[in-house]
């Protein structure tokens, strides 16, 4: 079975560009199912036009990050919709859950959804401790373990890929919106890549209006955030996993212009 995952889709221009490369990635690729990070698709936050617009694309299921509470939708989507998970080191009492078991080609498909705490502005339970209590959970439901760990610190997601090796079968970072170059199958048949990279605006500061976050820089004063737009990319990676071990063969990582 082969996987695909988008990193952060950002923005219209992200939401556009997936629906406009995706159903020829899925073909090209033999993906059987696509698992995207969306917690930027309307900047900060989901819609419920996203949702459908990337469902329709070709998207199976939706993880989110920082930004999951950044529109309101996002709760009526997880009153309806079984396919879209927030991080599970949220609060116990924070709406939405952190896994679920999906079906494909005959396979139960465990997807868990994790976030960093270095750098990142949330308040939340430990990841790691999230992680054992999540495959826990799900280990007598599912064929095998799939984990988006929405971290800023590369070292704590290179932390996770030892603490989760040989417990899932694919670990991908999201969140920093830059790709790494450091995919890898692990000795025990994890797949692995510190972070997917971002699907959006090229011509931006990880999706936002250079011109914007340059004077944010430069003068230190806030500003309001402008989504970029113009020629995009979609980035990604594909997992391979084999129908009998149920482990990670190869990583291919997905850049999409
Ligand atoms: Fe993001
Ligand atoms: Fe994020």
């Amino acid at each position: 079975m082969n996987i695909l995952a988008i990193g952060d889709i950002f923005g219209q221009c992200g939401v556009e560009h997936t629906s406009f490369v995706l159903q020829s990635l899925l073909a090209e690729e033999n993906i059987d199912f696509c698992i995207a990070n969306a917690e930027n698709t309307s900047g900060t936050g989901i819609t419920r036009r996203d949702y459908d617009e990337l469902t329709d694309a070709g998207v199976d299921a939706f993880t989110l990050g920082n930004h999951t509470f950044g529109k309101k939708d996002v709760l009526s989507l997880f009153e309806s919709e079984s396919n879209i998970i927030r991080p599970a080191n949220y609060s116990a009492a924070a709406p939405g859950k952190g896994s679920v078991v999906l079906s494909c080609k005959g396979k139960k498909i465990g997807l868990i959804n994790l976030m960093g705490r270095v750098d990142i502005g949330v308040a939340l339970d430990c990841p790691f401790a999230a992680a054992d209590r999540e495959i826990e959970a799900l280990k007598e439901k599912c064929d095998f373990v799939v984990v988006d760990f929405h971290a800023e610190a590369t070292s704590e997601k290179i932390a996770m890929r030892y603490h989760l090796d040989s417990k899932a079968s694919v670990l991908f970072g999201t969140h920093t919106h830059v790709q790494t170059a450091d995919e890898m199958v692990t000795p025990s048949g994890m797949g692995y890549i510190t972070d997917l990279g971002m699907t959006g605006a090229e011509d931006s500061v990880l999706g936002v209006k250079k011109e914007i976050i340059l004077k944010r820089f430069t003068t230190g004063v806030p500003q309001k955030f402008e989504y970029a737009t113009g020629r995009a990319k979609l980035c990604g990676a594909v997992f391979a996993i084999d129908d009998t071990t149920n482990r990670c063969t190869a990583v291919k990582r997905i850049n999409v212009r």
